[in-house]
């Protein structure tokens, strides 16, 4: 068996092929490739699945942040409150916009903000918290919002994810080719239910212009390509089945008892599992196991952003974010992905199995 992948996109679009080529030449015949009807069109089903009013492609997830960062006018002196657990363009859109990235704590079961902690830190400074869905999970929505605070969803692991978009002043979303719902390129995406604030999103993506004509701020040149619009259109119509896929396959690991071996992601119905990442103590070894076993694993967030060398600058000393610095060294992801076979993940099982010395099942 050739090794076996984290994820395989190839797999996913590979019965979309034909539709693909057939939405590339109508562009191609179009020649209209930025602003067209695809763009549009897309923005307004992605709106209209999302339950939101407003939605503006962009050109990529950390664009989609700095943007409404931009948007809301947070700047230089202003605090902007996020997980330390994240890829790092969570707290590089902050940085980038002249602010300050405030590091919360995580709880430790969900892998999200923990609201407590975030509490602990709000200061007059504080303009936002940017909670991050992590891994598709939601991050605790209600509670975060009880705080008083604007929330910006960084969504960019949760596309689909029941509830995500709802709470939030404005949420982001990345396509980059692994997420739940992904272009062949780069591309993001804004939504609001502001329509003054989204109205600002898309003209700073567009220079801080409406016309072209007259430049009303200092911008970006940030959008969806019409190409990408196009293939976006063919995949939306998909997430549902592949959202399925995702939770079926994260059940059946933990039938098959993978759950007595290591810590599994706890299921929660707003998982929708962009990446299957369990815990353990015993990762170094689990992961030498199944590179041996020829199967793909991968480790997240190993240095936390608090310890990133770009932020040092913050003066957070390692230690100081107990949850986050433990799931650093606990967490990896196994294979999964919508459609991936039950022998797949017998063998995932097996391989785990036997690197922590359990007896087989
Ligand atoms: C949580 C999070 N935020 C932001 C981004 C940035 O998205 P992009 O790569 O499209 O700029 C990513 C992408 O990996 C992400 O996982």
């Amino acid at each position: 068996m050739p090794k076996i992948p984290l994820v395989d996109v190839g797999a996913q679009y590979a019965p979309l092929k034909d539709e693909l080529r057939s939405r590339f030449e109508a562009v191609l015949e179009s020649s209209q490739f930025i602003r067209g009807p695809n763009v549009q069109a897309f923005e307004e089903e992605a709106a209209a699945y999302l339950g939101v009013k407003q939605a503006v492609g962009v050109a990529n997830g950390t664009d989609a942040l700095v943007l409404v960062l931009d948007a809301m006018g947070i700047g230089p002196g202003d605090e902007v409150i996020c997980p330390a657990f994240t890829f790092y363009a969570t707290a590089e859109s902050i940085a980038q916009r002249g602010a300050t990235p405030v590091f919360a704590d995580i709880d430790a079961t969900t892998l999200n903000l923990d609201a407590d902690d975030v509490a602990g830190r709000i200061t007059d400074r504080t303009r936002a918290i940017m909670p991050v869905h992590l891994f598709g999970r939601a991050a605790p929505l209600a509670e975060l919002s009880e705080l008083g605070q604007p929330l910006i969803e960084d969504a960019a692991q949760a596309f689909g994810g029941p509830g995500i978009a709802q709470t939030g002043i404005a949420a982001t979303f990345s396509f980059y080719p692994t997420k739940n719902l992904f272009c062949l390129g780069d591309g993001g995406l804004v939504t609001a239910n502001d329509e003054e604030l989204a109205e600002r999103v898309r003209t700073l993506a567009f220079h801080g212009s409406r016309d072209k004509a007259t430049f009303d701020f200092v911008g970006y040149n940030s959008r969806l390509d019409e190409l990408q619009a196009a293939f976006l259109r063919v995949f939306l119509e998909h997430l549902d089945e592949w959202t399925r896929g995702r939770r079926e396959a994260a059940a059946r690991y933990a039938e098959l008892g993978l759950g007595d071996l290591v810590e599994l992601p706890e299921d929660d119905p707003s998982h929708v599992y962009h990446l299957f990442v369990c815990r353990s103590p015993d990762r170094d070894r689990i992961r030498e196991a199944l590179t041996a076993a020829e199967i793909s694993s991968a480790t997240y967030y190993v240095t936390p952003l608090h310890l990133q060398p770009a932020l040092r600058f913050l003066g957070y000393e390692p230690g100081s974010m107990p949850e986050t610095e433990g799931a650093a060294q606990e967490n990896f992801s196994i294979p999964l992905w919508p459609g991936i076979s039950l022998e797949i993940q017998e063998r995932v099982v097996e391989t785990v199995r036997a690197a922590v010395g359990a007896p087989v099942s």
